[in-house]
């Protein structure tokens, strides 16, 4: 249990949440949640908060801090209501530099983007919850606990409407690392089969949690 001089510290409220409602009704949730359904479509905040349900699930499994987790999940996609324009100047405005791959594939730059709105908005500090904002769409191998765990929740939430969500799902309360290497092929044979670019990141992502690699 952290104390409260650590906890005026670090910004971290408390880490002994007992209900995924405790989390969602708390007053730092209740400010991201309402700038989210002022920005983003219906659909969209109904996966985010899936996307929190299920992530808090599984962080409980994998006994993550849910807190981090919960703020991760709600951040994720703080920048998906803006349009590739809006998404291009914002990277211009934060001076962020883009690899190769993002400068072509603006679907993955609400990710990048995100981090920093999460920052000048929410004042967000911590690490791993920038680092699971960061990596939640083409993954990375420096992922720590709270990032795979939003990547695999991101992948399969229940609104997810194809057939492989609900296996990710159950595999991920069983081995996070069989779940995080599952999803990331699952991206890479969809991107394959309509022709699309892959980011490097997305394949390092499978290579290094191969099943004989992921122990
Ligand atoms: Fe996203
Ligand atoms: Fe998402």
């Amino acid at each position: 249990m952290l104390t409260s001089k650590t906890l005026a510290v670090n910004e971290i409220i408390d880490t002994s949440f007992s209900k995924s409602d405790e989390l969602r009704n708390h007053p730092k949730s209740i400010e991201i949640l309402h700038y989210l359904t002022n920005k983003l479509d219906p659909e969209r905040l109904q996966h985010v908060i899936s996307v929190q349900e299920t992530a808090v699930a599984l962080a409980r499994y994998h006994n993550a801090d849910v807190w981090k987790v919960n703020l991760s999940a709600l951040l994720h996609d703080i920048a998906k209501w803006m349009s590739n324009e809006q998404l291009y100047s914002a990277v211009s405005r934060f001076e962020i530099e883009l690899d190769p791959i993002e400068k072509i594939m603006p679907a993955l730059l609400h990710a990048i983007v995100g981090v920093k709105l999460s920052i000048e908005l929410f004042k967000v500090t911590d690490l791993e919850i920038l680092e699971a904002i960061r990596c939640h769409t083409t993954g990375n191998t420096s992922m720590g606990l709270t990032a795979k765990l939003i990547y695999v929740a991101d992948f399969s939430e229940p609104n997810r409407e194809y057939k492989e969500s609900e296996q990710v799902r159950k595999l991920a309360e069983i081995d996070l690392n069989q779940a995080v290497h599952t999803v990331a092929r699952h991206k890479i044979e969809f991107l394959l089969q309509k022709g699309g670019l892959i980011h490097p990141n997305t394949i390092h992502t499978y290579n290094s949690t191969f099943p004989n690699k992921s122990k």
